[in-house]
């Protein structure tokens, strides 16, 4: 069955590992995600971005999730991505999904620490763990677009204080990075991961992990980042497949022809990750 990230969160960071948050965008996703983590022995968290569940349908995310947790036997969590309402939340909720985040980070602090307990007094009941946001991370999601000058740093007093009001489960804040490609290298505040990890139990979230140098993600894990949202680069790793074959054989008509290459090509960027993030061999 899915699971709540507190399965295996508070080990990560115990242990010095995170745990990777893989976003499901179509079957092909999916299957390269759940493989991946059945060769790494890998936990897991699918990550579903409401942008995704429109795309995907609700029901057919929580059964394909369902599916690959059951046949693989791995602690796998089903996490809403970026989930922008209550309501959102509790849709999910019902529907299946063992995590959420809930992202109240474009509302003044006070009124984020409010909706945040809402959302974990009711997540939590039903033994649902949950993610909350502080500061702005920039760049591109699916709905979520952020200019550059827009982001702003999460200011670690206010992450300690949003933690203890809140209690959530993992606490993302922006640290630098950002959704999407990268234009040039990311600057990571790595005094503000240490300020807030040394002083909050939770485990800090890392989102827009693709492009991230793999010696900022290791000192970042060093640091207490537990989770790490990847999404882009395997779209990317995705598309490129799908790109050449389709530019050197015009003749090929079936889907399973570039679909299967490329789903191979997302499994093989998730193992690394997997390495990289010291999640290998720990389920
Ligand atoms: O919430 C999802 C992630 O933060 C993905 O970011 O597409 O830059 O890897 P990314
Ligand atoms: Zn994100």
């Amino acid at each position: 069955p899915l699971v709540p990230m507190t399965e295996f969160l508070p080990r990560a960071k115990k242990e010095g590992f995170a745990v990777g948050q893989f976003n499901m965008n179509n079957l092909e996703f999916t299957q390269a995600i759940i493989e991946a983590a059945i060769e790494e022995r890998s936990p897991l968290i699918f990550g579903a971005s409401e942008g995704a569940i429109r795309y995907m349908g609700l029901n057919n995310v929580v059964a394909l999730a369902k599916v690959a947790a059951e046949e693989s036997g791995l602690p796998v969590a089903l996490h809403l991505d970026h989930g922008s309402s209550f309501e959102m939340v509790m849709k999910c909720i019902r529907a299946g999904f063992s995590s959420v985040m809930f992202d109240g980070s474009h509302y003044p602090l006070e009124e984020n620490i409010r909706l945040t307990k809402k959302v974990v007094e009711a997540a939590h009941a039903v033994g649902v763990s949950v993610e909350g946001e502080l500061g702005t991370i920039g760049g591109v999601e699916d709905d979520l677009n952020v200019a550059e000058e827009d982001a702003m740093l999460a200011k670690p007093e206010e992450a300690i204080r949003f933690w203890e009001e809140t209690q959530v489960d993992a606490m993302a804040i922006a640290v630098g990075t950002a959704h999407g490609m990268y234009k040039g290298e990311p600057k990571i505040r790595f005094d503000i991961i240490e300020k807030v990890s040394k002083n909050i139990e939770a485990p800090i979230v890392l989102h827009g992990g693709s492009g991230v140098p793999d010696e900022s993600i290791r000192k970042s894990i060093a640091l207490g980042v537990g989770k790490i949202n990847v999404n882009t680069e395997n779209q990317v790793a995705c598309t490129n497949v799908i790109r050449d074959i389709l530019g050197a054989k015009p003749e090929v008509i079936d889907p399973r022809k570039y679909l299967g290459p490329a789903r191979d090509a997302i499994k093989e960027v998730i193992k690394q990750k997997m390495r990289l993030f010291g999640s290998s061999g720990k389920a």
